[in-house]
């Protein structure tokens, strides 16, 4: 069956996943947390190729919130050390993939050397063409929006921006995402239906997809199924559908 078929013809251009469940997959085996984190790791593995594969232009993945510092410090440490292990074995599939990388986030809380991989990742990847891939590490969305008001306020006291010029499209462009379109569809694993702070803004219209798949178990198969069903949705941004207009 040609992809088409499988997913619609309405491929979206921008998908957004948060990533839930690594958790519950690890206790149902009787294993740490750590071990369903790094089952996790594989499953972005999969889910990058995948979506490289089926000519999505824009995927972003919500890898580590502003709240979950507050985990304990073992995991923490943990899923610090697989961000690492996962930029040094993948980076160069990820070169070879002509994809672009970008890293939303905070960024000055986490250790120097994942800083420098970040920018590193970044600069070697930034006149690729491919698939820009997105991972929100150490991001909240309001902490985002406070920092784009701050900004946006500083200007206007200082006299630099007449508060009657700020409008939705200037407001985005101070966001981490500014360079990307906004997500068409935001999908959550592991049956909680909740955004958790994940791009509060750039979600206003997007098509949101709750799976009960927990972030483990999700594949190739579950991003096809998730585009399928995208593309059998009617998004009507606020207006009318097509047929009340005719
Ligand atoms: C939520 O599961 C997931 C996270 C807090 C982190 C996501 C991390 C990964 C997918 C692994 C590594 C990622 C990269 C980019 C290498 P949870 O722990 O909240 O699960 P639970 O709700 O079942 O406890």
């Amino acid at each position: 069956m040609a992809l088409e078929d499988k997913t619609g013809p309405h491929l979206p251009s921008h998908v957004a996943i948060i990533m839930d469940g690594n958790g519950r997959w690890a206790r149902k085996r009787l294993l740490p947390r750590e071990a369903g984190h790094y089952a996790g790791m594989g499953a972005v593995r999969e889910t990058v190729r995948a979506a490289c594969d089926i000519g999505l232009q824009n995927l972003t993945l919500f890898a580590f919130s502003s709240e979950n510092w507050k985990r304990p410090k073992t995991e923490v440490g943990a899923l610090m050390g697989l961000f690492r292990a996962y930029f040094r074995s993948d980076m160069d599939e990820l070169v070879d993939r002509n994809i672009r990388m970008r890293i939303i986030g905070h960024r000055g809380r986490v250790a120097n050397d994942i800083q420098q991989m970040i920018e590193e990742s970044e600069k070697r990847t930034i006149n690729n063409t491919g698939m820009n891939l997105t991972f929100a590490f150490d991001y909240g969305g309001q902490e985002e929006i406070v920092a784009a008001t701050r900004e946006l306020a500083r200007a206007a006291a200082d006299g630099r921006l007449d508060p009657e010029t700020i409008t939705p499209e200037l407001f985005a462009s101070r966001l981490f995402t500014s360079a990307l379109p906004s997500p068409d569809l935001v999908i959550r694993t592991s049956g909680e239906h909740r955004l958790s702070n994940f791009l509060l803004w750039q979600s206003a219209y997007a098509e949101l997809l709750f799976l009960d798949t927990l972030w483990p178990d999700f594949d190739r198969a579950a991003l096809e199924s998730a585009l399928a069903q995208f593309g059998g949705r009617e998004r009507r941004f606020g207006a009318l559908d097509s047929e009340a207009v005719a």
